[in-house]
């Protein structure tokens, strides 16, 4: 057990963070005494209710978070994120990409279906998000929500801090810690450029301390590039309160990532996790794979802004998947991919983590030359 702000501000045993988009992964985080944190990003909050349901059942009390997107302004408030619209020279050039890799287009008569139920999800406006957060405030396990693109709305923040739940955000920029302190989050997520999914450009040895000092006294997590127990003690070295972790938990059997992507990882080393725009137009790290590779390539068209690049390859992923085109596949990584070879349980990794933190933070003075000083 660990007694710290992150933990005392949760009543948690340990300040191990998770987040996934699988119930099953956050419900077994919090289980084992840390916190699990579900990424709302893909749900309906129809969806989210049944979720969130399932979850309050497992976790028998003990505290978990959601993560959202809550922005401020909203770039395509009002406009249906319709195909047609997408640029035809775009459209084209990916078609004659899958085509020449011999992946095959969608069923005619199922196309439009197919489309239109993975685009749906991404349409997000002021009242989707205060649907999810209605949502969201039903279930009194929810102890934590955490914003995904910068600081939520002031009314949005009140109503959450209002019912005594702590909202964090997580960022890449000192300048974005500035900002969320001054908005009155209670605590923040420092991800360096390591990590999956949106990054910004500085890595987590120079990024942490430069947000612990620019924030303090407000705690901080570390994110980016924690899998294992020595990072754990580097991020309290640097001084962080506690450790948010997403790409571990790929490797577990809770997660739901299907058999041929896991193994895909396994295989994977740190330097195939790569900042790419070809998924949502914004730089996110990535496994790299065919795909991501061929918009990189000269003659390429340039990705297109959020959210339009994300309906653009919706298409791609829908082929690809059902084309089982594992050259193609990818998804949402961090360098850390290269320790990740074999499944583990969720369970087994917090240990694993905890045991190695507690040796190296025992061994240090010895392995700094202090320990006969
Ligand atoms: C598959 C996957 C999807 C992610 N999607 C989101 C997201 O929707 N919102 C978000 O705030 N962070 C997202 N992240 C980033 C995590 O919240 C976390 O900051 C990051 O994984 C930490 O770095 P690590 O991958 O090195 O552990 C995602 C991470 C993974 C692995």
């Amino acid at each position: 057990m660990i007694d710290n702000a992150m933990c005392r501000m949760f009543g948690i045993d340990i300040p191990v963070f998770g987040f996934s988009h699988c119930r099953n992964v956050v419900a077994e985080i919090t289980r084992a005494g840390g916190m699990g944190c579900l990424g709302t990003a893909y749900y309906t909050p129809e969806q989210l209710e049944v979720e969130l349901s399932w979850i309050d059942e497992q976790v028998q009390g003990k505290p978990y978070g959601v993560n959202m997107l809550l922005p401020q302004k909203y770039e395509t408030v009002g406009e249906p994120l319709d195909p047609a619209k997408l640029p035809e020279g775009h459209v084209r050039w990916q078609r004659q990409l899958l085509d020449d890799a011999g992946i095959p287009p969608l069923p005619a008569a199922e196309r439009e279906r197919m489309l239109r139920e993975e685009i749906e999800s991404m349409h997000i406006t002021p009242e989707f998000a205060d649907e999810i957060v209605e949502v969201a405030l039903r279930h009194p396990n929810v102890k934590m929500v955490v914003s995904a693109l910068g600081s939520p709305p002031k009314d949005i923040l009140n109503r959450i801090q209002g019912m005594g739940i702590k909202v964090g955000a997580i960022l890449g920029k000192v300048e974005h810690a500035l900002k969320h302190k001054a908005a009155g989050l209670d605590f923040v997520i420092a991800q360096g450029t390591e990590a999956a999914g949106h990054t910004g450009q500085v890595s987590s040895m120079v990024l942490w301390p430069e947000v612990v000092d620019a924030v303090a006294p407000m705690p901080v997590l570390a994110a980016g590039g924690v899998g294992r127990g020595r990072q754990m003690a580097a991020a309290f070295a640097l001084g962080a309160k506690g450790v948010w972790c997403g790409s571990i938990w790929h490797g577990t059997r809770e997660s739901d990532l299907t058999d041929e992507m896991k193994q895909l990882l396994f295989k994977a080393k740190s330097d195939q996790a790569v900042q790419t725009r070809s998924k949502t137009g914004k730089p996110g790290r990535m496994l790299r794979s065919k795909y991501t590779e061929a918009w990189v390539q000269p003659g390429a068209p340039g990705t297109l802004p959020m959210p339009w690049q994300s309906v653009l390859n919706a298409e791609a992923r829908l082929r690809i998947d059902r084309a089982r085109a594992l050259d193609y596949m990818t998804c949402p990584v961090g360098q850390i991919v290269g320790i990740i070879d074999n499944e583990s349980s969720v369970r087994q990794r917090i240990q694993d983590m905890l045991e190695e933190f507690v040796d190296t933070v025992g061994g240090l003075p010895a392995a700094a030359g202090l320990a006969e000083v």
